[in-house]
């Protein structure tokens, strides 16, 4: 565009507009040549692309350019490493660059509410903390390259089981500080080009029809600068849609949804002023990203591969290693087992499909970095035709060697877009030659390949070492070789719960729902919030990780600053961290908050910070972690605002979820929070209130009838409206009364009519 967005406005024919506001193709923006506005594209997304310039699909059917698949982001977001994740942002920038895309349509960053959601893969975290800052790493490495991101699926979409018409019903208060921090996070702090909107009802509307999301919060509250996307098909009434807030639609709906769009403004329906704002953000987003049609670039396919390595060894999460049998000992012969050693899954199936520039596998891999390895299939994928025979032969190469490596997993079949699992066990055959093998040779290490948690008590009984490699993209492999042989030591932290069983998963009552309804019964408690709220004991949590070394903590520090009143609180956490083992290694030095006294339900705990750290032995250093006045706010559906109470905070900080050594309790003033008296507060209420137990004298001194005169009668009656008290007769002050104390409750709080709240 060589003329500014204005004067292109004036321009545009109404046709023109409408046909704006949707795309021109599967992955296109729609052109318009006679002003010069080019079509630019938008393509998948989130750990690889999947540009597919030819013909186009949503589920990966298609072939796409060659791409580099990094590790999905449950693999990723174990590394607790957002440097890394802008790493990777800036290579997939490259990648898009080279092929003239100029918006990638990731990262997810949907929360895990259950581990049985199909696309659990394509996510970071049961944490919207963690998922945030994550988020903001890659997202702010992909832009800096002049590359537009699509932060998706905005919101609730937590669940593939009738994903495009399920109604997620969530209260308030989880939506805003479970499903929605990570997208507000990155929102405010990065500003990604585009959000796309998710294919589910929140509450009773289409998220593309939710004028809440995508207008009140996600553009009034948050600030939001950029365009709003409909994921590819959840549009489902053009001029509502348009009218909440959604800007593009795709894939366009031609020959129906621009001719929608021009009916409804000729008929007085729909704004051209509204329409025009449309507009204006789809030629922003053009004007952002047409220069990268310009472009002709390459990519450096060996160092992205070689990223994709050290992206993959940081995500290995190594969850036990009895007797140190790990790393693999130089001279020690190794039998390595299970058919994706040869033929690895390390990504997922659906819209995030990446076609690999080239795939590695453990068979090789191990081989070059280990003297000695043998390999036997011991089962089948898919075809399990010849499993008996096929766990023979594991069993005789595995009393061959000293060190037995089984890699178990989920076969694609297992979990994928477009589905949710059912169970979360691994394959039965897989478990059969487990504990063949473990019969045969118990020095045995389980490598597990999945895109989300599966049962492990079985595993994790038999086997010494447990080693979570997740789908680590192409180089999946060599990442897992390198933390195997010691060549790197791992580092990766559980970015989401292992429980013992799928029913421990607070969830499970309620996922996913019938009737095309799924109510979010557990509120806040996902996760370790659920796990450790109920004290349930799980199998690995939130957070955990093992190294080749130990770490230890010391010397908790908080210094507390700035005011709750006007939203400058930070808490000040530093701690000092020292490598007590024999080689160098990375620490997540993680950091919760608790609130043991408050007006409403809370979780016992919550991340509020983190750092990771690499140190050499004996090398210590003091880090700080800084926790704003988020951290201590609940979201609080009485007053819709965040709260800050005053009183003692707990910080605990430490190694993971379950194991946080050191704690200091803080003490944090606030002011009170003032739930408004009227004639309809209970007893309680007034009674609770200063203002109120004052006012109530007042008028009990001027003769009305005192209801706080007796405290036993107070306990029985006090949950009580005071409206109801005034009807029973010589309990209360009467009608008027009341409503001449509530009117000078608010003069003196200076609080304004509750109604003008509830008008809002
Ligand atoms: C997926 C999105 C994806 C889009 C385009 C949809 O089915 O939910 O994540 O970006 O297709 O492929």
């Amino acid at each position: 565009m060589t003329v500014s967005i204005d004067e292109v406005l004036a321009e545009l024919t109404l046709d023109e507009k409408a046909a704006l506001t949707s795309g021109s193709g599967f992955w296109w923006t729609h052109a318009v040549e006679r002003l010069g506005i080019p079509r630019i594209m938008l393509a998948d997304g989130p750990h690889g692309l999947r540009a597919q310039p030819v013909q186009g699909d949503h589920v990966g059917i298609g072939g796409s350019l060659p791409a580099t698949c990094f590790p999905t982001a449950s693999a990723i977001a174990s590394s607790w490493n957002p440097a890394l994740l802008r790493s990777v942002g800036e290579a997939l920038a490259q990648e898009a660059r080279a092929c003239n895309l100029s918006v990638i349509l990731g990262p997810g960053i949907n929360m895990k509410r259950s581990p049985l959601c199909g696309r659990n893969f394509e996510y970071f975290s049961e944490d919207p903390y963690l998922a945030g800052e994550l988020a903001v790493g890659i997202v702010e490495g992909i832009q800096s390259k002049g590359v537009g991101t699509s932060v998706k699926h905005y919101a609730a979409n937590n669940q593939e089981t009738d994903r495009l018409r399920v109604d997620a019903q969530v209260d308030e208060r989880s939506l805003r500080e479970i499903y929605l921090p990570a997208f507000e996070r990155v929102v405010t702090a990065s500003q990604p080009w585009t959000v796309m909107c998710s294919y589910n009802k929140v509450n009773g509307l289409p998220a593309s029809e939710n004028r809440w999301l995508l207008t009140e919060v996600l553009r009034e509250e948050w600030g939001f600068d950029g365009l709003v996307v409909s994921d590819w098909g959840a549009v489902y009434h053009r001029v509502p849609a348009l009218d909440a807030g959604l800007d593009l639609e795709m894939p366009p709906k031609l020959g129906r949804s621009p001719q929608e769009v021009m009916a409804a403004v000729h008929a007085g329906e729909l704004s051209e002023g509204l329409l025009d704002q449309r507009v204006r953000t789809v030629l922003e987003l053009v004007s952002r990203g047409m220069h990268v049609l310009e472009l002709d670039e390459e990519f450096d396919a060996d160092a992205h591969h070689a990223l994709a390595r050290r992206a993959a060894a940081e995500s290995v999460v190594l969850l036990q290693n009895t007797d140190e049998v790990l790393p693999l000992p130089a001279g020690a012969s190794v039998a390595l087992i299970g058919e994706f050693a040869r033929t690895p899954r390390f990504q997922g199936a659906g819209s995030s499909q990446v076609n690999p520039t080239r795939v590695e596998n453990l068979v090789d891999e191990l081989s070059a970095a280990h003297a000695d390895v043998r390999f036997a299939a011991g089962y089948g994928v898919g075809d399990t035709s010849n499993d008996a025979g096929l766990s023979d032969e594991a069993v005789s190469v595995a009393r061959s060697a000293d060190v037995v490596v089984i890699v178990l997993g989920l076969p694609g079949s297992y979990e994928s877009e477009g589905f949710d699992r059912t169970h979360m066990r691994l394959p039965a055959n897989q478990l059969d030659v487990l504990s063949a093998v473990a019969e045969a040779n118990p020095s045995l290490v389980v490598v597990l390949v999945n895109g989300s948690t599966v049962e492990v008590d079985e595993v994790s009984r038999r086997a010494k070492a447990l080693v979570e490699a997740w789908l680590g993209g192409q180089a999946a492999a060599g990442g897992i070789a390198d933390v195997l042989t010691g060549r790197i030591n791992p580092s990766g932290r559980l970015a989401e719960t292992f429980p013992h069983r799928l029913e421990d998963s607070s969830s499970y009552l309620n996922f996913p729902g019938d009737s095309q309804v799924v109510r979010y019964g557990e509120g806040l408690y996902i996760g370790y919030r659920g796990y450790d709220k109920q004290r349930q004991d799980v199998a690995f949590p939130f957070g955990y990780g093992l190294s080749y070394t130990s770490f230890e903590m010391r010397d908790l520090a908080v210094s507390v600053s700035g005011d709750v009143a006007d939203g400058t609180l930070t808490a000040s956490v530093s701690v000092t961290v020292t490598n007590t083992g024999p080689v160098a290694g990375a620490h997540v030095v993680q950091a919760y908050i608790w609130d043991p006294e408050s007006s409403v339900h809370r979780p016992v705990r919550e991340l509020k910070g983190f750092v990771r750290v690499t140190l050499e032995p004996e090398q210590s250093t003091r880090v700080q972690l800084d926790l704003d006045q988020r951290a201590f706010s609940f979201w609080s559906e009485r007053f819709g605002r965040w709260v800050v109470e005053a009183g003692e905070f707990v910080i605990e900080v430490g190694h993971h979820s379950r194991d946080l050594p050191l704690t200091a309790t803080i003490e944090i003033g606030a002011p009170p929070l003032r739930p408004p008296l009227t004639a309809d507060s209970t007893l309680h209420e007034w009674a609770a209130d200063p203002i109120g137990r004052e006012l109530l004298a007042e008028a009990a001194a001027e003769g009305a009838p005192d209801p706080l005169r007796d405290a036993e009668l107070v306990e029985v009656v006090g949950t009580m409206p005071m409206s109801t008290l005034a009807a029973f007769g010589p309990m209360a002050p009467d009608y008027d009364t009341l409503d001449r104390l509530a009117a000078q409750w608010r003069e003196r709080t200076d609080n304004p009519d509750p109604a003008a709240r509830a008008a809002r």
